[in-house]
């Protein structure tokens, strides 16, 4: 990737906040074809576009380091979670918690443990009844699968909410106002209590949870390590996968010729892949540059930040025709929605378990004709984390 040319790379100040959570994928259109490696001043970073580039960066943890100091993660998790580690550290932490995440593990024991969490959440929900799925399903249910996963089902679906939101809100505030981490920190600090008793538990009982695996190791990692991955997998694991479903619910019920050849053939998988490419719940993340080198010709330095727009990346021209269009027959292509390189997203086959192969099927089979209650209402928001705000839906 690194060329001989040397230019400087060029400023865009004409890019806003409030623009990039409304309508970023225009933004990223015209950075893809005019300045794919841009400084935004208001984000204060090196903006990557194109997917070759998103990739390559993720791809190379040494040039590219995810320990950015930049950011209020640590301070709103009071630790430094293995999202921001690199090599052999970050490799033991994550391995620390693989046990649950293993293929064997989803199918024998997450499998028939979300499928009674499904029937439980959609038999609540009534039929001829308007509701917004946003709060009655999507939320609830990844909250309650996430409990299982880690080993704190002690937790209500409430807490683990608030729980997520408030260390997002936390690790986004890079204004350091005081009233995030005020409330960062009581979650950390309920968290920690609620921990505690669940390691006391699998500690007497081992079962398949992520708590488990780690408390119970061999040798295992710090206590603290342990407490802050799995507030780790709080903040990453619930946001995701209620966008992901609220999405392709979107993009299915507006488009009544893919819902019927989805619920026909069971595209249940293509409806899902095609949702987190077409809007990436996941759009940026951010990499420390650790030597001076060149995306594209132009120099980027030591000690900058570049951040990665996976959302783009899924959108790059170069790789799909009509990106904008959510589309489950498209030819298959390698997205990005999910990360690449070591911190490629952990939750993967999860979240891919639970939804398209669990909850959409199921959820279409108790309502066939379920329908967009306000088509016009639906409003995708979201510059870090995206997806719908509420998904009204008349249940039939
Ligand atoms: C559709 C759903 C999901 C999407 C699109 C998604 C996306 C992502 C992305 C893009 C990353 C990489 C971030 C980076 O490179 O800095 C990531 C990391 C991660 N995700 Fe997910 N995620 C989803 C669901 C889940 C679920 C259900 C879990 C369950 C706990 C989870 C756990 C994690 C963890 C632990 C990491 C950090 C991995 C590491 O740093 O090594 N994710 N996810």
């Amino acid at each position: 990737m690194p060329t001989t040319l040397n230019r400087a790379v060029p400023v865009d100040d004409s890019i806003q906040i409030n623009d990039l959570h409304s309508n970023p994928y225009a933004i990223y259109k015209r950075l893809r074809s005019e300045a794919p490696v841009v400084q935004v001043p208001v984000l204060n970073r090196i903006l990557l576009t194109k997917a070759a580039d998103t990739k390559y960066v993720k791809d190379n943890w040494e040039m590219f380091s995810s320990d950015d100091p930049f950011t209020p993660m640590k301070r709103a998790f009071l630790a430094h979670t293995l999202m921001r580690k690199d090599g052999e550290e970050h490799a033991r932490e994550r391995g620390a918690m693989a046990p649950a995440f293993s293929p064997k593990v989803i199918k024998n024991c997450w499998q028939p443990i979300y499928t009674s969490v499904a029937e439980d959440y959609i038999t609540r929900l009534n039929r001829g009844d308007t509701v917004d799925l946003f709060t009655e399903l999507a939320a609830p249910f990844a909250a309650r699968c996430l409990t299982h996963l880690l080993g704190i089902t002690e937790a209500s679906d409430e807490d683990m909410i608030r729980w997520s939101q408030t260390l997002i809100d936390g690790a986004g505030n890079f204004a350091g106002l005081p009233e995030p981490f005020e409330k960062s920190d009581a979650a950390n600090a309920e968290m920690d209590r609620l921990f505690a008793k669940c390691a006391e538990r699998v500690r007497a009982s081992p079962d398949a949870s992520a708590l488990s695996a780690m408390v119970n190791a061999e040798n295992p990692i710090p206590m603290s390590q342990i407490y802050s991955n799995i507030k780790i997998a709080i903040g990453g694991g619930i946001n995701e996968p209620r966008d992901a479903l609220l999405t392709i619910l979107y993009g299915l019920l507006t488009d009544p010729e893919q819902l019927e050849a989805c619920k026909e053939g069971a595209l249940w998988n293509e409806a899902f892949e095609e949702a987190v490419r077409w809007v990436a719940p996941i759009q940026v993340s951010s990499r420390l540059v650790t030597q001076d080198t060149e995306i594209r010709g132009l120099p980027i330095s030591k000690g900058t930040v570049v951040m990665t727009s996976q959302a783009s990346a899924c959108h790059d021209e170069d790789i799909y025709d009509a990106p904008e269009r959510y589309n489950i027959f498209r030819a298959k292509a390698p997205h990005q929605a999910f990360g690449n390189g070591p911190h490629f997203c952990q939750g993967t086959h999860i979240a891919r378990r639970m939804l398209a192969q669990i909850l959409l099927p199921m959820l279409f089979e108790h309502f066939p004709n379920m329908t967009l209650a306000k088509t016009e209402a639906v409003k995708f928001w979201g510059f870090g984390f995206r997806g719908p705000m509420s998904l009204p839906v008349t249940l039939n």
